[in-house]
C-alpha cells in the first residue's frame, strides 16, 4: 500500500533519512523501530507531506505522492497522528472528535463518533470534558479516535506509547490491532518501545541514524537477540 524508494530527507546540513527503502503492506501493521534521533518522526513527516523528501519516491496505492500536500494526503486516505498528542485543550472531547470529521477522505474506514466511542469507551464517559483535563492515555485515545474519523485507509502513528503506563500501552495497542483485523486498516507504527510494538506488528523495520538496518517479519526480528541488543534496547 505504501512504498518508499531511496528516500533522503535533510534539515539543512543534517541528513535525517538516508536512502530509505520501505514497504508497508495493506491490512498489516508495520512497526518502524529505532532509538531517539533515528529518524522515525522525520520518516512520518516526509510520508505525510509535512517535510519534503530531498530525494526518492513515495507511492501510496501505486500513486506517486512524493510532492503531495498534507491535505491532499488526508483526502487520499492517509491519517497522521503526530507525536505529542496534540489535542485542542480548550475544546471538549466531543468537539475534538468532530474536528476529525473535517476533510474526510473519499474512501476508508467510514467510522462515526459512536464507533470511536465503542472502541474507546472512556471518550464517551468524558465526552463533555475539556481536553486539557484528560490523562496522557486518554489524550492518546482521543488523537487516534480523531484520526479515525477522517476515514483513513492508512494510519501513521508516531510513538503512541511514549510516557504511558504499560497497562495503557497494552490497551491502546490491542485496539489498534483490533482495528486492523476488523476494518482492514493499514498501520505504520513508529516506536522506541520495540518490544510492545513488535508484539502487535506483522513486520518491523529498524532505523539507525537514518538508515534502514533491518526489515523482516516481527517474529524474526523479535527472535534476533543480537539485533535486539544492538538497536532495539531489550
Ligand atoms: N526541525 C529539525 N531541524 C534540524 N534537525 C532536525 C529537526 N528535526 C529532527 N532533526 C534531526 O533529525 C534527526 C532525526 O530526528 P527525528 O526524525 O526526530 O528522530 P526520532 O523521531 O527517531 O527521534 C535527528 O538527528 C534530529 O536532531
Ligand atoms: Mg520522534
Amino acid at each position: 500500500m505504501l512504498e518508499l524508494v531511496g528516500v533522503t530527507s535533510r534539515y539543512g546540513p543534517v541528513t535525517a533519512l538516508h536512502d530509505v527503502d520501505l514497504v508497508a503492506e495493506a491490512g498489516r501493521i508495520t512497526a518502524v523501530l529505532g532509538a531517539n534521533g533515528a529518524g522515525k518522526t522525520t520518516l512520518l513527516r516526509t510520508i505525510s507531506g509535512l517535510h519534503r523528501a530531498d530525494k526518492g519516491t513515495i507511492r501510496f496505492d501505486g500513486r506517486d505522492i512524493t510532492r503531495l500536500s498534507t491535505d491532499a494526503m488526508t483526502r487520499a486516505g492517509m491519517s497522521h497522528v503526530p507525536e505529542g498528542r496534540g489535542v485542542i485543550t480548550e475544546l471538549t472531547v466531543r468537539e475534538n472528535l468532530r474536528l476529525g470529521q473535517l476533510g474526510r477522505s473519499r474512501s476508508g474506514t467510514a467510522m462515526s463518533i459512536d464507533d470511536v466511542v465503542d472502541l474507546f469507551p472512556v471518550l464517551g464517559d468524558r465526552s463533555a470534558a475539556l481536553a486539557h483535563t484528560l490523562s496522557g492515555g486518554e489524550r492518546q485515545m482521543l488523537v487516534i479516535g480523531r484520526a479515525l474519523l477522517a476515514t483513513p485507509r492508512m494510519l501513521l502513528l508516531d510513538e503512541p506509547s511514549l510516557g504511558l503506563a504499560p497497562r495503557i500501552v497494552t490497551q491502546i495497542f490491542g485496539i489498534v490491532r483490533q482495528l486492523v483485523e476488523s476494518q482492514g486498516l493499514t498501520v505504520l507504527l513508529v516506536e522506541q518501545n520495540a518490544r510492545s510494538a513488535l508484539s502487535i506488528a506483522d513486520v518491523g523495520v529498524v532505523l539507525n541514524l537514518g538508515r534502514v538496518v533491518a526489515q523482516d517479519s516481527a517474529a524474526v526480528l523479535s527472535a534476533d537477540e543480537g539485533l535486539r541488543h544492538a538497536y532495539l534496547g531489550y
